[in-house]
This record gives C-alpha cells, structure tokens and sequence, in this order.
C-alpha cells in the first residue's frame, strides 16, 4: 500500500504538540480577560440601601388610629462608582394605630409585583392587575385571591420621637416564603 501521502510519524507528533499548545495558551490567555470582565460588572451586582433603614415620614403626615397612607421609598444607590441620591425603589403604605404603633406594609403586591391600592371605601389594599384583596394588617382577605401570601410588612422604628423609619425591603413575588431580593 502506498503511505505516501500521510504525513510520518514525527509530523503528526509535531502537530499535536502545537494543537495543545494553541488550546493551552488559549484557554490561560482568556482566564484574566474573564476576571477582568467580572471586575468590571461587580458594582452592577452590589448592593443599593434596599435591606437599609431609610426615613419615610414624620409621625404627623400619619394620623393616629386613622387609615393608611403611601409614601415612596427612596433610597441612595451606592456602587464602586458612583453614589446616586434619590432613587425611587417602591412604596410602603404606613398606617398609626390605636396606641401609636406603626404598621408599614410594602405596598408591592407579593403576586406579581403590581402596586397595591388602599380603597377607603372598602377600608382594604385592592391589587389591580389579578384582584387579590388584602385586609388592613395585610393578610389575605379573599381566598380567590392569587396572591401566595400576605402583603410583607416591614420593620419600623420611631427615630428623635418625630420620624418614621422603615427597614425597606423588597421580596420575591410569586412564593409562599418572604424571601429578600
Ligand atoms: S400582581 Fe397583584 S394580584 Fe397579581
């Protein structure tokens, strides 16, 4: 049989030697470009103030043992480059009850996300995308409701006697468990 026209031995060494240098060096040569593009998208995945106690209100804007009332939530957004004032994440419904406490209530409708309505009439939260009604504490009130959960109350914390601090956070919708985003 005529051989001729493979190549010999040592040439498809030869070959494979450089076949596996050029995979080596390439694969070393994109490690740092893949760290380097995981530094730069770093202060994309940090975190803002959200989880942070922000002030929201002054005791006065809240009537005692009247009915709820929304405010935004307005946070600073802090990343390895710059600091962002101002920035509006949602909206938290505070209520004052008899006694003084406060509720505060993500008015983030734990279904889907859609805003929650506070409807005086019907003294409820109403969410108008998929009509899941909530009761002033935030529980479920109809059981038709899609929502998997209650509206999520926040912490709240009375600052200088005056100011309505909230630890605002958002929550996963769509799930039985409050869980942090
Ligand atoms: S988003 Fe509120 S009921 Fe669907």
């Amino acid at each position: 049989m005529d051989n001729s026209h493979l190549p010999s031995q040592p040439d498809r060494r030869d070959f494979l030697t450089k076949a596996a240098s050029i995979v080596i060096g390439g694969s070393l040569a994109i490690a740092p470009v893949v760290a380097g593009i995981g530094v730069l998208c770093d202060p994309l995945r940090r975190k803002s103030e959200v989880g942070a106690s922000i002030r929201v209100a002054s005791l006065n804007a809240v009537p005692e043992g009247g009915e709820p009332v929304a405010f935004p939530a307005i946070i600073t957004l802090v990343d390895a480059w710059n600091t962002t004032p101002n920035v509006p994440v949602g909206s938290v419904y505070l209520q004052r009850l008899k006694g003084g406490s406060v509720r505060a209530l993500n008015a983030s409708c734990p279904h889907a996300g859609c805003s929650v309505k506070y409807r005086p009439t019907d003294k409820d939260y109403f969410c108008p995308c998929h009509n899941s009604q909530f009761k002033l504490d935030g529980q479920i009130l109809d059981l038709k409701s899609p929502s998997p959960r209650a509206l999520d109350e926040l912490p709240v914390e009375i600052r200088n006697g005056t100011e309505i601090w909230v630890t605002f956070q958002r929550f996963r919708a769509g799930t039985h468990e409050k869980i942090p985003v």
